[in-house]
């Protein structure tokens, strides 16, 4: 397993160009199974996430063709493009052994149950951040007329005389399910209301690709969707949004640092109030031609806490925390989307930072400085607040278990290295 070694106390500064969204691409990749026309996406990220999605539809018959990746590097765009063909689709089943890499795997069942009546997804792994059940994905279906069973670890979801519109009242926001319930209402028939949907940017990016199919949404951006179903969709071009969480990532890391740096592509209206977090820590933002300008000279503690877009992302959670363990004064972050969302808690108290955990809030007690140590990613968001912490930290830091931080974050090495971080990736031995 590859590690990543970082010495730190070097100040970052330079040009960083912010990849595609993760999670605004795998929604968009699965919305290629509502229709036999070509979606062809750009932008997309080169990460581990992306290629796990792909063998999925591959296995399901989706032809994959990526010649556009060529004329789009030649016209000077970053990311990939591909264009993706299901009019050949001949299996309905998910797999066990790919969903269980990754969680969003599940954003195939409502679009595979809308075009064909019917899919047996695996019930979906992913990180160990709590428990993260589905329920609300067939709950949500089941109203939409679906017939649900779990068989053997496996949801059997049928529909065959079709999906039906309704009224979806979700108990809290899920941005899978929201994600989940639109794609299927766009190919049921009559009218599809979505009550308590999230607003997340990826699930705008997705509703505007599914308008280019065909579909017709209102209500995005705001947590009521109402989608009238058609009969059928087309395809479409569409570029995927720039990551918000890369974007706030490397601006924390920055920020460790007292650094500056330009973050091309970036886009600050998709922030939320991570933004105004990030400033009452200390970090300052300036809009500059194509992106955003970081910097920060000195770091106060703040309290945060983890909410549905807009509010502070979970996603951004223990990267803050990184980031605050060296603020002055203390700071209180809260968890309140997932359960078990600290693991990278111990391991930051390894590297001398000054946390007490109660409950789902951790107290963050801003330290003179960190030291480097050998430390273990756990997930995704938790293996980057390790890096982040590593770039301020004193002496070596060696992050373990690197393949959590390429599920989500292209070449971060190279990024990090290119603004001046002493940052290596050390590959596996064999
Ligand atoms: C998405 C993101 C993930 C992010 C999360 C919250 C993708 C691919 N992943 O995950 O990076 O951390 O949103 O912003 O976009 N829940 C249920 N039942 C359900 C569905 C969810 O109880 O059927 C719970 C979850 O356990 C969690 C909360 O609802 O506590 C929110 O989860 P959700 O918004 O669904 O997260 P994901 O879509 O899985």
């Amino acid at each position: 397993m590859d590690k990543i070694a970082i010495r730190g106390g070097n100040r970052l500064s330079g040009r960083v160009r912010v990849g595609g969204a993760k999670n605004a691409a795998l929604p968009l990749m699965c919305a290629s199974l509502l229709t036999e026309g070509t979606l062809t996406l750009s932008n997309l990220p080169r990460l581990a996430d992306i290629t796990t999605l792909m063998r999925l539809l591959v296995q399901h018959g989706v032809e994959m063709n990526m010649d556009g990746d060529e004329s789009c590097r030649a016209a000077g765009r970053q990311g990939l493009t591909i264009g993706m063909d299901a009019t050949g689709v001949n299996n309905t089943t998910a797999p066990y052994d790919l969903v269980r890499k990754m969680r969003a795997s599940v954003l195939v069942l409502g679009p595979l149950l809308a075009r064909f009546g019917n899919a047996r997804v695996s019930l979906p792994g992913g990180c160990a951040i709590g428990t993260r059940p589905v329920d609300l994905h067939l709950k949500g279906l089941q109203h939409l007329g679906a017939e649900i069973d779990l068989d053997q670890g496996y949801i059997v979801a049928k529909a065959p005389n079709g999906l039906q519109g309704g009224e979806v009242v979700f108990p809290f926001v899920s941005v899978g399910a929201t994600e989940n319930l639109m794609m299927a209402a766009t190919l049921a028939k009559g009218t599809t209301r979505l009550v308590n949907a999230a607003r997340e940017p990826e699930v705008t990016d997705l509703g505007e690709c599914l308008i280019k199919m065909g579909a017709k949404i209102s209500g995005l951006g705001t947590d009521t969707l109402e989608i009238e179903g058609v009969s059928g969709l087309h395809g479409a071009e569409h570029p995927v949004i720039p990551d918000r969480i890369e974007t706030a990532s490397l601006a924390m890391a920055a920020a460790v640092t007292r650094g500056e740096i330009d973050l091309i592509d970036a886009r600050p209206d998709h922030l939320g109030s991570a933004i105004e977090a990030m400033e009452a820590a200390g970090i300052n933002f300036s809009p500059i031609e194509g992106g955003l300008r970081v910097s920060c000279s000195e770091l106060v503690g703040t309290d945060v806490m983890t909410e549905p877009y807009p509010g502070f992302p979970t996603d951004l959670q223990a990267q803050m925390m990184a980031l605050l363990t060296t603020a002055s004064g203390a700071s209180m972050i809260t968890e309140s989307i997932f359960e078990n969302r600290f693991m990278h808690v111990p391991e930051l108290m390894r590297m001398g930072a000054n946390i007490n955990l109660h409950g789902r809030s951790a107290m963050v007690r801003g330290v003179e400085r960190l030291t480097g140590a050998e430390v273990m990613a756990t997930d995704l968001r938790a293996s980057m607040s390790l890096v982040i912490a590593g770039l301020a930290a004193e002496g070596e830091t060696l992050v373990n278990r690197v393949y959590h931080l390429d599920r989500g974050y292209e070449r971060l090495e190279e990024k990090l290295s290119a603004c001046g971080a002493d940052i290596t990736r050390i590959k596996e031995q064999s």
